[in-house]
Order: structure tokens, then sequence, then C-alpha cells
């Protein structure tokens, strides 16, 4: 019998979700059945979902979400002992998993990395790159030349996307929130431009940073400064709509109000696209189509990555904390 440890999502988040939200449980592992495999966990996944689902999905629920790990026993031939695996088990150090047809727990054995940190598949060659990629590039179609502005651009899938856009040619506007991630954006990974939009005027900042008008919005945040974004935007301008971090810890049934943009929408003629990144899992899995770019450009020095680590398993609801703080840079993820 084998041991294990999960964290239980207990209830119903009131704001920035506490300590007492989740039970630490430990509990032996029931044999493993036909076609399952178990996995010792080594890198755990923390992302902006888990707060989102949480008014989703009733509780009690073994917290879910990304991990890597190592297969150390097997009743499934495709999954040998020693295979590192990536799946949806969530925040627990041991788990028998199984694949799954399921487009938003998927598992799946590690991509070929070629070398590249094992944690990366978390994050740019995992689910936040695939979200960039496809998000990106299928939703905002973006053309050589034009303007393009992504908020949450510091995080995983934002740093991912300005990347992106600047291989595709364009002009590159990052919004993020702090000082320190302004630099990074500007002076490592190219962005034309960043703007701190906890300090500065954001109306005042874009009009000097694109005077020429917005074409593309990856929105990662919501909220009101998507609002002043896409009052900004250019005719036939694109919008993919990924994300509202902004109001993740919110009142779901208070919701925050931004200014109402249906006369832009009309007027500039905009295309706002909402988009699960499950989208590019079924019929056909094209994952890997991201991946195999991703990891390339990685390998060529035109993406450049950025985890941020946090160490053990006792402390993973204190990454997730800081994560939706804005504590990190990059991908946060969580070493066990
Ligand atoms: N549609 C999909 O399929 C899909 C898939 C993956 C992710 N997403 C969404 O994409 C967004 C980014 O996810 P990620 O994994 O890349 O996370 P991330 O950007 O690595 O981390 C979250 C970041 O959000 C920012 N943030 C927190 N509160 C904010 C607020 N009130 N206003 C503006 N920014 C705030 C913080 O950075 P600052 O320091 O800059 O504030 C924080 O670092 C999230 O909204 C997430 O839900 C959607």
């Amino acid at each position: 019998m084998v041991k294990a440890r999960k964290y239980v999502a207990n209830k119903d988040f009131q704001g920035v979700p506490k300590r007492e939200d989740f039970d630490l449980v430990e509990y032996e592992l029931p044999p493993l059945k036909e076609g399952e495999f178990l996995v010792k966990a080594e890198w755990i996944s923390v992302d902006p979902y888990l707060r989102f689902l949480n008014s989703k999905i009733p509780a009690p629920y073994d917290q879910f979400g990304f991990q890597i790990g190592t297969v150390q026993e097997s009743r499934n031939p495709s999954y040998p002992v020693g295979t590192q695996v990536v799946t949806h088990e969530g925040w627990c150090d041991y788990s028998n998993a199984k694949e799954t047809d399921d487009p938003l727990a998927k598992v799946y054995k590690l991509p070929d990395l070629q070398g590249l940190p094992t944690e990366l598949a978390l994050g740019v060659i995992g689910m936040p790159g695939v979200t960039a990629y496809f998000g990106f590039l299928e939703i905002c179609q973006p053309k050589a030349g034009e303007t393009v502005v992504v908020t949450g651009a510091a995080g995983a899938v934002g740093s991912v996307v300005g990347q992106i856009a600047k291989i595709k040619g364009c002009r590159v506007i990052g919004l993020a929130g702090s000082d320190d991630k302004v630099q990074w954006l500007e002076k490592d990974l190219g962005f034309d431009k960043a703007i701190n939009y906890k300090t500065a005027d954001i109306h005042k900042a874009l009009a000097e940073a694109a005077p020429n008008g917005i074409d593309c919005y990856f929105d990662n945040v919501g909220g009101e400064i998507s609002s002043i974004i896409i009052g900004k935007m250019n005719q036939y301008g694109r919008v993919a709509a990924c994300g509202s971090i902004s109001a993740y810890n919110e009142d779901p049934t208070k919701m925050p109000k931004a200014t109402v943009l249906q006369p832009t929408i009309i007027l500039k003629e905009l295309k706002i696209e909402g988009f699960h990144v499950s989208r590019w899992s079924q019929p056909k899995d094209r994952w890997p189509e991201a991946f195999s770019d991703l990891v390339q450009w990685i390998k060529n020095g035109q993406i450049e990555v950025r985890s941020h680590v946090t160490e053990g398993f006792d402390n993973i609801y204190d990454a997730f904390i800081g994560m939706l703080a804005g504590e990190n840079t990059g991908k946060a993820v969580v070493k066990i």
C-alpha cells in the first residue's frame, strides 16, 4: 500500500483563498486497476484557473491541476516504470493515474524537451504555452507590422504571447504589475514597450506607446484595463479573451463594472473571441504542434523562459497565493 498526501479544497473560497480552505489529507492509495499507473509527483503547477473554477465546482473536491511525475508501478504497457508523465492529478504526491478523453484533464508522456528543464512541461511546453500559441496565432491572426497588446505580460501565458508576437514581426506592448517585470519584458524579452499598470496612467502610456492604435489584444486580465485597451483598437481589431484574473477573487454575484464597450466594438468592427485551451485537444490533439515550434524557438534563443520555483509539497498553498498576488515572473511551479 502506498501512503499518499493530497490537498482537498473544502469550501467555496471567499475572496483570496485561505489556508484553512484546504485540508491536507493523508491516505492509502488503492491497488492499481488495469490501465492505471502509480505516479510520484516531481513538479506541481499552480495556475489562475484553479481559483476561477472553484466557484463552478461543488466543494469538497481534490485540488486538480497539472503535475509532472515518474511512473513507479504500472498496469499499463504504454506507461512502463520510469516513464515521465504529465497528469492532471493536482496537488498530491502520489496518484493512480490513467489515460482519459477529458480534454481538461489530459494525461500524456512528457514531450521531447530536447534537454530543456523538465518543469517547462508545466509552462511554455505545457498548457500555458499551448494557450499562448494557438490563442494568439489563431484568434488574433497577427500580421507583421501590427501593434499587439498583452496583459499579464510577465506571466506564464503573457510572456510567451509577447515573444511569439515579436517572432511574427509585430510591435509589442505588455502590461505587468511591477517595475522589475517591466524591466524583464523590455530588456530580456524584447518587448517594444512595457507598462506598470499599477503606477502608470494607462490611457497616456498607451497613447504614447501605440500612437497608431492597437490591432490585436491578448486579454489575460479583463476588467477596466481591458476596456481602456479595447477602446484604443483599430478598425477590424482582434481580441483573444483568454482570462479575467482581475475578477477571480471577486464575489461572482457582485462582479465589478467596467466601461461599456459596445459602441467601440460596433464602430471599429472588432472581433472578440473567448476560448479554452482544450479547444485544441479535440477532435485532434494539436498540442504537440505547439510544443514542437515552442521548443525550437527556445533553443534558437527566440523565446526566453523563466520559472518561479517554490520548494516543497507543504508550500503549494503559498505558491498558489503568491502567484495570484503577482509574485511570479514567468511560470509559477512547485518542486516536490
Ligand atoms: N482560456 C484558457 O484556456 C486559459 C489557459 C491558461 C490561462 N488562462 C488565463 O490566462 C491568464 C494568465 O494565466 P497564467 O497562467 O499565465 O498566470 P500568470 O500570468 O503566470 O500569473 C498570474 C498573474 O496575474 C497577474 N494579476 C493578478 N491579479 C491581477 C489583477 N487584479 N489585475 C491584473 N493582473 C493581475 C499577476 O501579475 P502582475 O504582477 O502583472 O499583476 C500574476 O503574476 C489568467 O487569467 C488565466 O486564467 C486561460
